[in-house]
């Protein structure tokens, strides 16, 4: 009988680098593979499983909406979408939603938008059009969001790019030296998560918010893998005491399942409208179900402060290693630096076989767990880390 890995790769494109694992379940933080092994996880799908795997309350609605309605199409309206923009919009201080299946989708609907911002506002002749982004940034894997993705590795083959992006040094300089009559909009992560876990500056965000509010250029923050939660509060923005004019969320937002959200505030709410911009799933019932169950559960209270002491419990335990030389992020977004000479793609690697899964982020050893996570399994992941580390010291 062939093995699963064997015609896994027989029949699906090579586009991912994957561990020689097959997961077969998980509950609640600990996911197995077929030969039952279990794995702490760490990694929670890339900042996907918010909840961890098969969460009670998260469970019973997706099940309960699939024997309800699984999809209907946006020619009609359901009650679980209403419910889950009305929600969203609460927690996240937002005026307006569009829904569809994933971040690189969200970010599209950002950037229509901040296009027609401009074009509504000052004209076709305008051609108001420049999107300044940041090097290192990450914002999907479609043409138009690879181009706004800061990293030159990633604008190799698919020529030619969508044209209108500019990527800049986070510095203020930078941001003044790349403005010009054509800049609509400035797109970012607070924390540029593939990048590296890179915390921006207060001293940027505020510079940034300044000249943005004078010169009517829109903020677009790229939330996927801070937002609902991650960091301790559910915008990484609200660290920073900002409202950028539009926020876009995908990940942990609906628990695992395929949900992307971009948010405007007044601003830009009605900027598209009938035919402008659509999703066949956008707002599916089950991922809205999912969505719901996850609000509710972060917004109950002393949720959001768990999730800081326990970035803080990770933040400490990882210090006191010797081989660790910074851990940065924030809340549950974890990147951890290590000293010269220990290579953290390897330390991943021996993470998986002794039963902890685990993200890279460039050069960093990255953690991403589910919210849900406690300090147990915090003890018992890290202790199988900082038994690999000291190994490495020896060697
Ligand atoms: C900040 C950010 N934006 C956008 C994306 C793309 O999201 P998706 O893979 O759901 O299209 C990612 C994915 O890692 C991300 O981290």
């Amino acid at each position: 009988m062939k093995s699963t890995i064997e015609n896994f790769n027989k029949h699906v494109m090579g586009t991912y680098g994957r561990y020689d694992i097959v997961l077969d379940c998980g509950t609640k933080e600990i996911a197995s593979d077929d030969y039952g092994k279990k794995y702490i996880d760490f990694g929670s799908g890339i900042g996907t499983n918010s909840l961890g795997f098969g969460y009670t309350a998260w469970t019973e609605a997706v099940v309960s909406q699939i024997i309800k309605l699984q999809h209907t199409s946006n020619y009609y309206y359901t009650e679980v979408q209403a419910e889950f923009a009305e929600k969203l919009c609460e927690i996240s201080g937002y005026e307006k939603v569009f829904f569809c299946n994933s971040g690189a989708e969200a970010n599209e609907c950002a950037i229509k938008i901040a296009r027609k911002y401009s074009f509504d506002k000052y004209g076709a002749d305008a051609k108001r059009y420049e999107i300044i982004t940041l090097e290192q940034s990450f914002h999907g894997r479609t043409v138009t969001t690879l181009s706004a993705t800061g990293q030159e590795s990633m604008h190799n083959y698919f020529f030619p790019f969508t044209p209108g992006f500019v990527h800049i040094k986070p510095d203020i300089r930078s941001f003044e030296n790349a403005l010009t009559d054509k800049t609509c909009a400035i797109m970012l992560e607070f924390i540029q998560g593939e990048g590296g876990v890179l915390n921006l500056s207060e001293e940027f965000i505020n510079g940034i918010f300044d000249i943005c509010k004078e010169r009517d250029i829109l903020i677009i923050a790229d939330e996927v893998q801070t937002g609902c939660g991650r960091t301790g509060k559910f915008l990484a923005s609200q660290y920073y005491n900002v409202k950028p004019d539009i926020t876009t969320l995908a990940k942990a937002i609906a628990g695992g399942l395929p949900m992307g959200a971009c948010l405007t505030a007044d601003k830009c709410s009605t900027v598209l409208g009938r035919g402008d911009h659509g999703s066949t799933f956008g707002g599916n019932p089950v991922c809205c179900a999912g969505g719901n169950a996850v609000l509710k559960t972060i917004s109950a209270p002393g949720f959001l402060d768990e999730i800081t002491k326990k970035g803080e419990y990770f933040r400490e335990k990882l210090l006191s290693m010797s081989a660790v030389t910074s851990v940065s992020g924030i809340g549950l977004m974890i990147g951890i630096k290590f000293r010269a000479g220990i290579n953290a793609a390897d330390i991943s690697k021996k993470c998986h076989d002794n039963g902890l899964l685990v993200l890279t982020a460039k050069d960093k050893l990255r953690f991403l767990p589910p919210l849900t996570i406690s300090f147990e399994e915090i003890d018992d992941g890290l202790a199988i880390l900082e038994k690999i580390l000291l190994q490495e010291n020896k060697s």
